[in-house]
């Protein structure tokens, strides 16, 4: 054994630490195939198939089931009815017990669970559902929040108030006025792996699940107590997901609680993977609002007063849509002080699947609803809509306290926009755009700029906290495991970034491992951006943990101060020699050192009180900017996107590669969602697009023509946070919002920018076509 290896003069620098353009550890194998997904891995033995059973009526009471012939189809070994859940059928995530795994004698969708069979093979399983013969007694419903007396109807979980002044006086007493209503869509997520999960019984009480979740903890809560069995019976481990976007923190339960109890009860492996037209049918998604504003505002734009309605079409069980909801509310404001404010949510019962997390968590549509007044006064006062926006920004003093009572400390939205503005030559392209439209007859350009600010943290404080377990092996290889969830956003290549930066060793070494919760009890879902602040931090201090031991023992056997023991790239400087890290961790488990750590972390500062609406909910808030040019053809409106520059901040980012991935899948996912994808109920309350032959997401050639997108070098979070970097995986998703007021402000070229389009989103071709009709209807009428 050397231990006097002498410094390699190649290894200045390790590779892959923090701040380096560390490319995703599985990005060749995503490509590749070789990337292990759950439908990927051997099958055990006796692998059995799981289908579900869905329900043909959107509200009704089950008069009668036949289930007959499902069980003497083919291979079918059992079916599995709400009765058969050993001890609870309830996966409410948020304890509200109104999610039942399967229907009990009442739906309330179109696809609602009501049985489930598990055959010798997925094909047996799916032929025998369709044999299932259910009689309901069909009762009124609802599917779209539209047709719902928006501040009287049913609701599915408490609303919330934020306010302060007194914005009726406010918006009375101010020069001008004006109010509208707004209508946005929803969203699928999409995922490219649909939900799958695969339980595998173990002796006694126990079972092993593999699911495809955000949320590891919560499948293993959901597993325990539809089982009746404590949580230490349940292990539920996953190394990636194929996508989640917020669609598998909560909607993995039921696959996840059925396998299980298939698999106990049979005492075989049962795996369930739904194909995508029932994945798309019977799991919740992105939550549609209709937002009624009324805004008082002066002549040179200032907002004096506002008032909002945020109405979510959250579906027939509470789900998530409490938290999606309040944080709609805490981004009604975007980048902007509002003097005195008045907003409410409306969370409405319907009967739709129970919508859920998506990528913003309701901010999206909180801030479309904020930029929407933005726009109105805009059009109202005959000015560029940026010019509204700036003076509207928060600024210092008394102009940086938000609607929720919380100080704006770290504003950057100034600087981000203005440096934007240039160099995306702002001004000289809408001169240029001006000429344009005036020449040319059915092609109509557009551009806008918008700004975002999003908060970053739980909003139940209690999930601002994270775990991770670091092993150091004697050869110097070391273990990482962690709470957090990969899903394609490159959190674990991260983390492992900020271990072998701790340790000074190349990311070679650290070893990534599928999320378990047999190594890290108790975590949160990988979720509201905070995987790598929160579990970045406590692999950092499971790191500390072990160096310092390593440090007593170095400064021990080698009789030096323990200011002389230094980590250099792979190796130790101890005194005045250097040893290899391997070596010395060789050393320390012959001198029986402890070498396995954990680790914890909580987010300090955040505190929220629900029922007064004030508190510091947010840790830090994140910034960008995005300016997108579109061309719409007035004759069909099909549209382009022409141009779209993206200035976003990452604060000292950890990894630039993996943020500029992040910006522009966000953006791109963003203007999906506020373009084409649309979801279409039909008058039996029956999804029509649960395929993507009717789902239009983005495809490669709706890409912006040319897309400049740079991260901001010049911030770094004014916050302790890991390395000082920022959250990512969300907020670019709001930078779209500038695609929606560039087609508007194509649209309103038609009518000499004196109508404001109120362009309802997704602003689909037919949406840009209608509105453009409509504009010139009413502009040949006023003239
Ligand atoms: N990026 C990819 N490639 N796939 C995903 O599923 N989910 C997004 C975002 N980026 C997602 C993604 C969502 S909704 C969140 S909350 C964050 O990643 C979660 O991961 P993070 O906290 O590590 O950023
Ligand atoms: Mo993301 S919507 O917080 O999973």
């Amino acid at each position: 054994m050397n231990t006097h290896s002498p410094p390699s003069p190649k290894a200045k620098k390790i590779l892959g630490g923090v701040a380096t353009d560390q490319r995703h550890d599985s990005a060749h194998k995503h490509v590749t195939g070789q990337a292990v997904y759950i439908d990927d891995m051997p099958e055990p033995a006796g692998l059995l198939h799981g289908c579900l059973g869905l329900s043909t009526c959107a509200h009704g009471t089950i008069r009668s089931v036949d289930l007959s012939a499902v069980r003497a189809a083919p291979g079918v070994v059992e079916v599995l009815t709400a009765s058969d859940m050993p001890a609870s059928n309830d996966i409410s995530p948020t304890h509200r017990h109104d999610e039942p795994v399967l229907a009990e004698d009442k739906v309330e969708f179109y696809g609602q669970a009501i049985f489930a069979v598990i055959a010798e093979t997925r094909e047996q399983a799916r032929r025998a559902c369709r044999l299932a013969k259910i009689e309901y007694d069909e009762e009124a419903f609802v599917t779209d929040v539209w047709d719902i007396d928006r501040r009287n109807g049913k609701l599915v979980t408490p609303p919330l108030t934020l306010k302060r002044g007194d914005a009726a006086a406010a918006i009375e007493a101010a020069p001008r006025r004006l109010k509208g209503t707004m209508r946005i869509g929803g969203q699928d997520h999409f995922y490219l792996e649909g939900h799958i999960a695969m339980a595998v019984p173990g002796e006694d009480m126990d079972v092993t699940v593999y699911s495809s979740t955000q949320h590891p903890s919560e499948i293993q809560h959901m597993v325990s107590h539809v089982l009746g069995v404590p949580s230490h019976a349940v292990t539920v481990e996953v190394r990636r997901m194929g996508g989640g976007f917020g669609g598998k923190e909560t909607q993995g339960n039921q696959f996840a609680a059925i396998a299980a109890v298939a698999a106990k009860r049979l005492g075989r492996a049962v795996k369930i993977r739904p194909d995508r037209d029932d994945d798309m049918t019977s799991t919740g998604k992105r939550h549609d609002f209709v937002v009624d504003y009324e805004v008082g505002f002066d002549d040179d734009g200032n907002i004096l007063g506002v008032d909002y309605l945020y109405a979510a079409r959250c579906g027939y069980s509470s789900d998530l849509s409490g938290p999606v909801t309040d944080r709609a509310l805490f981004h009604c404001d975007n980048a902007y002080f509002y003097p005195a404010v008045h907003a409410q949510s409306a969370p409405l019962y319907t009967n739709t699947v129970s919508n859920t997390a998506f990528r913003g968590f309701g901010g999206p549509q909180g801030m479309v609803g904020g930029e929407r007044v933005i726009e109105e006064i805009a059009f109202a006062l005959g000015m560029d809509p940026l010019e509204i926006r700036k003076r509207n920004f928060y600024g210092t003093d008394d102009r940086n306290v938000t609607p929720y009572h919380q100080t704006v400390e770290d504003n950057i939205v100034r600087e981000i926009v203005s440096e934007l503005e240039l160099s995306a030559d702002y001004a000289p392209r809408r001169d240029e755009i001006r000429h344009f439209n005036a020449r040319s007859e059915y092609v109509k350009r557009g551009i806008a700029l918008t700004p975002v600010k999003f908060g970053i943290s739980f909003t139940a404080t209690h999930f601002n906290q994270a775990g991770a377990l670091v092993h150091v092996y004697a050869d110097g290889s070391v273990h990482l495991n962690h709470g957090g969830t990969e899903m394609g956003q490159g959190l674990y290549v991260k983390i492992a970034q900020v271990v072998a930066e701790e340790f000074q060793i190349d990311i070679g070494q650290v070893k990534i491992t599928a999320t378990t919760t047999g190594k890290v009890p108790n975590t949160s879902a990988t979720a509201a951006s905070s995987g790598t602040d929160l579990n970045g931090m406590a692999a950092q201090a499971a790191a500390r943990t072990i160096k310092q031991r390593l440090i007593d023992f170095a400064a021990e056997r080698y009789q030096v101060p323990t200011e002389q023991i230094e980590f250099l790239p792979n190796r130790v400087r101890v005194g005045n020699q250097e040893i290899a890290f391997g070596d010395l961790t060789q050393q320390a488990y012959m001198a029986r050192v402890q070498l396995s750590a954990t680790g914890f972390y909580k987010t300090p500062k955040v505190r929220w009180d629900r029922d007064k609406g004030q508190g510091h909910p947010f840790y830090y808030f994140a910034y960008g900017a995005a300016c997108a040019e579109v061309s719409i053809d007035t004759l069909t409106g099909e549209y382009m996107v022409e141009r779209v520059d993206i200035l976003h901040e990452t604060g000292r980012s950890l990894n630039r590669a993996i943020d500029l991935g992040q910006i522009e899948g966000g953006f791109i996912q963003g203007m999906g969602w506020l373009t084409t994808e649309e979801l279409v109920w039909d008058d039996k309350g029956r999804l029509r697009t649960h395929a993507p032959s009717t789902y239009k997401i983005p495809l490669a050639s709706d890409r912006p023509k040319i897309f400049n997108v740079t991260l901001a070098d010049w911030p770094e979070n004014t916050e302790p946070t890991i390395h000082r970097s920022k959250a990512v995986g969300e907020p670019p998703f709001m930078l779209a919002i500038s695609v929606l007021h560039a087609l508007s402000d194509a649209v309103a070229s038609v009518a000499d920018h004196r109508i404001c389009p109120r362009l309802d989103a997704p602003a689909t071709p037919e949406r840009v076509l209608m509105a453009v009709e409509r504009l010139r209807k009413e502009a040949s009428q006023s003239s």
